[in-house]
């Protein structure tokens, strides 16, 4: 296996100082998050995003891959240049979301389990002809009345083994990512203790799909209180439990960990990641592989206006440039009004 260039990648997504940019969003999503500036989704309008968002100099400072969609590895700029070629010029690594999405579960009523294995080696080297170095897959583990199941847990860490082997076979990173979600009343406890018994299913099921663990990378959430929860924890007890539990599951051999922001705010997912970064040197790199926490502020002051490009790049530059400084653990609160 080509594992010395799976390391090379793997690293270099985790460069310090840098994140990675989730800009994979399905078209059911990315219709969601247009309908929150009344902005229909179309070909059209999914590509002016998105080349907002790619064509923004000095993105490369922070930017170190960006996850795209099927369709968006396909597209380009208004001025024909391939989205991918634009990201290799900015230094940044083009990477492609291959799940089919998390289905329901037969017979585990509200639990999912993650589709897009069948078919996926003849996807994979198709994509990596397309430009893309690095792949992602995302299981969801949700918490409620009885869930989840061990049952649940085990069938998408199953999942993402396969996929993360022939993800690696074809020469690509694997971004591993089991989501264990932030919907519902659950306690911050409650988060720690299924995550930690969620990544520990992932790594016994990697290690027995003989995944090259210094050649991928895990996405997992932070440990968080449940949306719901009446008592909800604090910058520095999110840090605490976040890296306790990454310690308790996850081998000292995987380069790095970017974190999904999961629906928290842009500003307090980059305090918890600079909380985590400043508690000093870990086993691994910690770093961000932000959606909703990165875009956010961006798509609303583009809110889909050619006008507005310049602005909205200006507010994304920062945003970016604010989570690079938190993986240093360099991020303060006063940062924030500089933009
Ligand atoms: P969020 O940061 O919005 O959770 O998105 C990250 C992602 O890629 C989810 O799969």
């Amino acid at each position: 296996m080509r594992t010395k260039n799976l390391e090379a990648t793997a690293r270099a997504l985790v460069a310090k100082g840098k994140g990675i940019l989730a800009a994979d969003e399905s078209f059911p999503t990315i219709e969601k998050r247009f309908k929150k500036i009344n902005l229909p989704s179309t070909e059209e309008t999914r590509q002016s995003y998105r080349e907002m968002l790619f064509t923004t100099k000095g993105l490369g400072d922070f930017v170190s891959g960006v996850i795209l969609f099927d369709e968006t590895i396909r597209q380009g700029t208004s001025g024909r240049t391939p989205f991918t070629t634009v990201l290799e010029r900015e230094g940044i690594i083009p990477g492609i979301k291959v799940d089919k999405g998390a289905k329901a579960l037969a017979g585990y009523p509200g639990e999912k389990v993650t589709e897009g294995l069948d078919g996926l080696r003849d996807r994979l080297a198709e994509y990596r002809e397309l430009g893309a170095r690095f792949t992602k897959w995302r299981a969801v583990i949700a918490i409620g009345d009885g869930i989840p199941t061990r049952f649940c847990i085990d069938a998408n860490a199953h999942g993402l083994a396969r996929y993360a082997a022939l993800s690696q076979e074809a020469g690509l990173v694997p971004i591993v990512e089991p989501e264990v979600l932030m919907d519902g009343g659950h306690t911050i406890e409650q988060c720690e203790e299924v995550t930690e018994t969620t990544l520990k299913s992932v790594f016994f099921h990697l290690h027995a799909h003989r995944v090259a663990l210094e050649g991928s990378l895990l996405k997992p959430n932070m440990v968080l209180s449940g949306k719901e929860c009446p008592t909800q924890a604090g910058i520095e007890q999110v840090a605490e439990a976040t890296v306790r539990c990454l310690m308790r599951s996850v081998p000292g051999a995987v380069p790095g960990i970017v974190f999904l922001s999961g629906g928290q705010s842009a500003e307090i997912a980059t305090a918890h990641l600079n909380a985590m970064n400043a508690m000093g040197d870990h086993p691994w790199e910690l770093s961000f592989s932000y959606g909703r926490a990165l875009q956010g502020p961006a798509l609303e002051t583009w809110h889909g206006k050619a006008a507005n490009v310049a602005a909205a790049q200006k507010v994304f530059h920062h945003r970016a440039k604010l989570n690079g400084a938190a993986r240093r653990g360099e991020y303060s609160q006063s940062m924030e009004a500089a933009a």
